[in-house]
């Protein structure tokens, strides 16, 4: 999920601090605790988000695309970047409700390990590679990746698919990242970003951050690119390609949009106010576009 936008005239709340609030106190040192979101009873995910309750961009490049077959479409431009061809070990970061896990697992016999601090997304991903008859290809793990135990060299991917957002330390990410793939193993990470330094420092400095930190997610910042190209290089990967999915992310937040005023009773009855609130968010994230905020894919490759 992206943290935060703002319209053009910024009158929107800005993107999250840098400072972990709510019950980050919960979290280890050095990491940032965003389960007051994902922890949420996970039928609200299943009332916005697509089928595979991925909680990220889709891919909308041909025409007539539903939620769920942009969702699709992306799954596999993953794979594609990451040059998986079945049977690969894939390390998923922020695995939210097991979408990349599941697709690698049924789709390409891909041995799948997810990793996220959420407690109940793991119930909901074992529950649901029993059910697609992949529960031995798929693992998850819970915690934070900067300080969970994995094994060195021993994937040949590794993805983070809007979860570097809730990352405050990107060296530690990169670095842990390389550290997990095998020579010649390719890393993916999709993430909104602000649209350069001086946006990121902008809206930073800006009030108002309460809403989108406080009420949503506890924790998040968007770095530009340039951050994320820096710490990946440093951490000793080549970048090996840059898309830009802008657009494709506005898409799928109209898309939520959508589902959530279709289904606002039943998100309300599950926790009152729901739908007003997921709505305010949703729109203060699509209005940034283009005009505060990006959204990329980044790949890079352990080349030596
Ligand atoms: C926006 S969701 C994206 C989920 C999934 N990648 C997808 O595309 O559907 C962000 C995920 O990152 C997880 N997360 C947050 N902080 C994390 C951390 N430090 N280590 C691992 N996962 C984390 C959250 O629990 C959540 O599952």
């Amino acid at each position: 999920m992206t943290v935060a936008a703002a319209p053009p005239d910024g009158t929107a709340p800005p993107a999250g601090t840098a400072t972990p609030t709510g019950t980050a106190s919960a979290a280890p040192v050095g990491v940032a605790d965003t389960n007051q979101h994902y922890d949420l009873d996970p039928e609200i995910f299943g009332l916005f988000l697509d089928s595979r309750r991925k909680y990220s961009s889709g891919l909308y490049r041909s025409e007539g695309l539903t939620l769920d077959s942009a969702q699709l479409a992306k799954l596999r431009f993953v794979a594609d970047r990451l040059g998986l061809r079945g049977g690969e070990r894939i390390l998923d970061v922020g695995c939210g409700w097991g979408s990349v896990v599941l697709h690698m697992a049924a789709e390409l016999g891909c041995h799948a390990v997810g990793v996220s601090p959420a407690g109940r997304q793991h119930a909901y991903i074992a529950a649901r590679a029993a059910e697609l008859g992949v529960a031995d290809l798929v693992e998850t793990r819970q915690g934070h990746f900067e300080t969970l135990d994995v094994e060195p060299a021993s994937f040949d991917a590794v993805s983070l698919l809007g979860s570097i957002v809730h990352m405050p330390d990107l060296d530690l990410v990169f670095r842990r990242a390389r550290a997990a793939l095998r020579r010649n193993g390719r890393l993916y990470v999709s993430e909104s970003c602000f649209r350069n330094a001086a946006a990121h420092e902008e809206f930073d400095r800006r009030g108002g951050t309460e809403f989108v930190r406080d009420s949503i997610f506890g924790w998040g910042d968007m770095r530009p690119l340039s951050e994320l190209v820096r710490a990946a290089e440093d951490a000793g990967f080549s970048v090996i390609s840059v898309d830009d999915l802008t657009e494709d992310y506005r898409r799928t937040i109209e898309d939520w949009l959508v589902n959530v005023a279709d289904r606002a009773d039943r998100l309300d009855a599950i926790s009152p106010g729901l739908a007003a609130t997921l709505t305010r968010y949703l729109q203060v994230a699509n209005a940034g576009w283009g005009f505060t905020t990006k959204h990329y894919a980044l790949v890079c490759q352990k080349s030596r």
